[in-house]
């Protein structure tokens, strides 16, 4: 949360800034500043909500200088006010930081400036770390070497002083940041997206790395002294980033799903295509032979994939597989030990709860693996093991191609972990050959009726609740369902097991209460038809996703959204588009901000 930047470079800083601001907004868009070094002074710009109102600002009162910093904002400590907005300075004027994360030692830090009479100007705890820094003397690598040890918790954070004004000092511990070498240039991010249009050539930092960026040089240090870090080069497409004339990046990202998928499936099989191939990925098979449990830890979208991946393992490879948020896993004291896989799902690979999950397991000595569509991200280099997603950057905050991305290495890591326990059968040739029909499925379900959408989408957006059910390994489907729906509609929706319905809340249903049913055929459909029954007797109304022509689901729908018939352990990945499709219908419908839906940020690097 919160997107971060520093320029230092032959051009005017305010146009790079802004433009690396447009980039990183998915990661919160409460308020937006800069600042911008003259020869004697720091020019700082900040307004609260979207970074439009900064761009306003911008044009009115034009900053000139080739070294700055900018901050996207998604709040922690203080309201998404001018006042808290970011850059935040020392009481003197001299140091402007910009940061992302939380200080835990806030409340103790705040006590002791307020007992040394520094009136301070704002809520967050980002100011702290100016006046910090503002109260050392020497260069400003001297005052992050002196404060970075009386900083707890996590922090990126970018400075600049007016004592140095070609020069900017990024570190971190936690949230990630990116250097990225340019042509007499460097720039200083979150997140690649705001600068691999300006170049490939990147250095991600480590915790506790410093690094003092100059316009001609990068030198990176820790509290020990200087240290090396591998210079990577992006193989992104800075293309892919724009919307491609989709009306919201969620649009885009739901239509790239078949391609996401083919180069997802791709990407893991053998040359002749037959069978799964992790072997570049660097498992350790005498180690993998030991596994007897495997743990998948996740938050959100992520996590509604783990659940389906524990039904693909369990079903695939009988390995005991337990689910968990990363935020749960942390603090339960989990039986985890070297015998235990453990993977954390997740789309950005910064999730604070998903790295601190595996993190325990790490110390705790598990293999742990990470399922992650960032290369370079903390958790692919935290993981022993790390598998990525195929599905390129995924900027609408509603995650839709990297879920259905994550279901297929799943998939895949099941396969894999069958083979090499020697359980590899028809099964496994049938389930490689549909994989690779997949895209042709899924661009099928794409391909809804309007009018049947159209319908669908006005009943939900009229009404205030629905129920998503489902059953099996499309009951997390159902959850994923509701959640895309409340994230960006606003509109509350429960995902829940159909067959738990009449265990409590069945007791909602009224005439026309909306109820969206996973209805695609499993071998427990006709279970979830005899609760649509139930559901139906009731008086509400039923929309389920499955087969066109599924007679025994048209007796107890009245619309269906309609999905191609898949090997059933496949089906979640189809089933789930008309549901993405369905809520960001009713989103627009409602003419909500689909892309950046409200107190949200696409990836949470904090606790
Ligand atoms: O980057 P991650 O996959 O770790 O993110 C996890 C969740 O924050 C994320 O899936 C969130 O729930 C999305 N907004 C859902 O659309």
């Amino acid at each position: 949360m919160c997107g971060i930047i520093g320029y230092v470079g032959e051009h005017q800083a305010v146009p790079v800034i802004l433009d690396g601001l447009r980039r990183l907004e998915y990661r919160g868009y409460d308020s937006a500043g800069m600042a911008v070094m003259a020869s004697d002074r720091i020019q700082i710009l900040r307004a609260a909500g979207k970074l439009a109102n900064l761009e306003e600002l911008a044009f009115d009162q034009p900053l000139r200088g080739s070294v700055g910093v900018g901050h996207t904002r998604w709040a922690t400590h203080g309201a998404p006010t001018e006042a808290n907005a970011h850059p935040q300075v020392d009481a003197s004027g001299h140091v402007a930081v910009v940061h992302n994360g939380i200080l835990e030692n806030y409340s103790q830090l705040r006590q002791e400036f307020r007992e040394s009479g520094v009136a301070l100007s704002s809520d967050t705890d980002t100011e702290l770390i100016a006046q910090l820094l503002g109260r050392e003397s020497g260069t400003l690598e001297e005052r992050v070497l002196e404060v970075f040890p009386r900083l707890v918790g996590q922090f990126a954070v970018v400075a600049v002083t007016r004592d140095e004004p070609d020069t900017v000092v990024a570190f971190r511990q936690g949230p990630p940041l990116v250097v990225g070498l340019g042509d007499d240039e460097n720039i200083v991010a979150s997140d690649v997206v705001a600068l691999l249009h300006r170049t490939k050539r990147v250095i991600y930092l480590e915790n506790g790395d410093i690094a003092v960026v100059h316009r001609d040089s990068v030198r990176i240090t820790d509290l020990n002294g200087q240290v090396d870090r591998m210079v990577e080069t992006l193989d992104w497409d800075p293309g892919r980033m724009d919307k491609s004339g989709y009306r919201h990046y969620m649009l885009k990202e739901i239509h790239e799903q078949p391609d996401a998928i083919r180069n997802t499936v791709r990407a893991y099989l053998s040359s002749d295509r037959t069978t799964v191939n992790l072997d570049g990925l660097g498992f350790d098979p005498e180690r993998l032979a030991e596994v007897k449990r495997v743990h998948l830890v996740a938050c959100g979208t992520s996590w509604h994939a783990c659940l389906v991946g524990k039904f693909l393992l369990e079903h695939l490879t009988a390995l005991p597989t337990e689910v968990d948020y990363g935020s749960e896993y942390r603090y339960r004291e989990p039986l985890v030990g070297e015998d235990v896989l453990v993977v954390g799902v997740t789309q950005s690979g910064e999730t604070a709860d998903t790295l601190a999950a595996m993190e325990l397991a790490k110390e705790q000595g598990a293999l742990l693996g990470t399922i992650c569509n960032v290369r370079g991200s903390s958790s692919w280099r935290l993981a022993e093991v790390s598998m990525l997603t195929q599905a390129g950057p995924e900027i609408g905050v509603a995650s839709t191609k990297a879920f259905t991305t994550q279901l297929v290495a799943l998939m895949l890591l099941a396969l894999a972990l069958r083979r090499s326990r020697g359980l590899a059968d028809d099964l496994d040739r049938e389930l490689i050959h549909q994989l690779q029909r997949l895209p042709l499925a899924v661009e099928q379900a794409l391909e809804g009726e309007e009018q049947i959408y159209d319908h669908a989408t006005e009943l939900l957006s009229e009404a205030t609740d629905s129920l998503y059910l489902g059953r099996g390994c499309l009951y997390p489907i159902a959850l994923e369902g509701a959640l895309k729906l409340k994230e960006i509609s606003y509109l509350h929706a429960e995902g829940y097991p159909a067959g738990e319905m009449k265990h409590g809340p069945i007791a909602l249903l009224t005439d026309g209460f909306p109820v969206v049913a996973v209805a695609p055929a499993t071998p427990t459909r006709e279970k979830l038809i005899g609760n649509l029954m139930e559901v139906r007797a009731r008086g509400a109304t039923v929309i389920a996703v499955a087969e066109k022509h599924a007679q025994d689901v048209s007796q107890v729908a009245d619309l269906i959204l309609p999905i191609p018939e898949v090997h059933h352990l496949l089906q979640p990945i189809v089933a789930v588009v008309p549901l993405q499709l369905l809520a960001y219908r009713v989103a627009v419908e409602l003419g909500l901000d689909v892309d950046q839906p409200r107190n949200l940020a696409k990836s949470v690097t904090v606790e």
